[in-house]
């Protein structure tokens, strides 16, 4: 494939290889060199229409570890201030000879439109509340890791669904690999098409997390929501905040996982998150061999 768009489109055997190279390529960053020389001669603009912490930083590290020249782009200080266009914005930045894109916007399918405009590799970091792929692949990753194997495993993704890339990605990589898939939440944070996925729908959250082996913890996601919402923060919290005494109460231990930023106190609290239980970290961790691994396969078919 010459893109990364969504989980979707892709089989669990492009899955199964992209964990086998980042696994090679967590060992790489493991070592005291942490650089491979693989995409030297490679040019990757990381263009970010929307806020990003980890997966900036995260790919822009992957890019650097592979030896790639890195340029970035935030549009809160470019020209698309100044009315320039999508296309515009990232036919300019190609004329400069890049190779590769790796987007982040707050449109779902600006990257699948990007796709059929333009001659580079597109790597999707978030459209919207549609697909964040590199998200799902560390993810599932991460539970590879920590778990050996998803076949059969019964994984829980918990909040605010309907304003999430996160659970769809999640969602279809889980099942491409043999993961029993639930997600929980108020019936108001649910999509009408988590119907047609063949997943479990759960509004308990302590009958979630009694079925779940691994819990996937999302956030509230207030910059997405235009109307006045139900729950509120403090409702939310108080009838799905995951925290010690309510994971103390199962029979039974979880690991739980979330794709940061973590509202504490909301989804999760302090005492959960900081936890043992919790893999919050190597996830970010992993997401750099992750990317790497994307990347490198991406470039490989030019
Ligand atoms: N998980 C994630 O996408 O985080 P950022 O928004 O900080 O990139």
């Amino acid at each position: 494939q010459k893109h990364l768009l969504g989980i979707k489109n892709i089989n669990r055997e492009d899955i199964e290889l992209i964990f086998e190279t980042a696994a090679s390529f967590k060992e790489v960053i493991n070592r005291p060199i942490k650089k491979v020389p693989s995409l030297r001669d490679i040019t990757i603009a990381n263009v970010f229409f929307e806020n990003s912490t980890r997966t900036k930083l995260s790919f822009e590290l992957a890019e650097k570890r592979l030896s790639a020249d890195v340029v970035n782009f935030s549009s809160s200080n470019s020209s698309v201030k100044k009315g320039e266009t999508l296309l515009d914005t990232v036919n300019n930045i190609l004329a400069m000879k890049v190779d590769m894109v790796v987007m982040r916007h707050s449109s779902p399918g600006a990257p699948h439109f990007l796709a059929k405009h333009i001659d580079a590799n597109i790597v999707n970091a978030g459209d919207g509340t549609h697909e964040h792929p590199t998200q799902a692949l560390l993810d599932t990753f991460s539970i590879y890791q920590r778990h050996g194997s998803l076949e059969g495993l019964k994984v829980a993704i918990i909040g605010d669904i309907l304003h999430s890339r996160v659970a769809l990605s999640n969602i279809f990589a889980l099942k491409k690999l043999g993961a029993e898939v639930m997600v929980c939440g108020p019936n108001t944070l649910l999509p009408k098409y988590i119907s047609s996925l063949d997943i479990k729908v759960e509004l308990d959250v302590r009958k979630a997390l009694q079925w779940c082996d691994v819990a996937n913890v999302l956030r509230i996601q207030l910059e997405r929501q235009h109307i006045k919402y139900f729950p509120s923060l403090r409702e939310y919290s108080l009838y799905y905040g995951i925290n010690k005494k309510l994971l103390d109460s199962l029979d039974k231990q979880i690991t739980i996982m979330h794709p940061g930023p973590i509202n504490r106190g909301v989804e999760l609290n302090s005492d959960v998150a900081d936890s043992d239980h919790a893999i919050i970290l190597e996830q970010v961790e992993n997401g750099v061999a992750v990317r790497m691994a994307v990347l490198y396969l991406l470039a490989g078919v030019q």
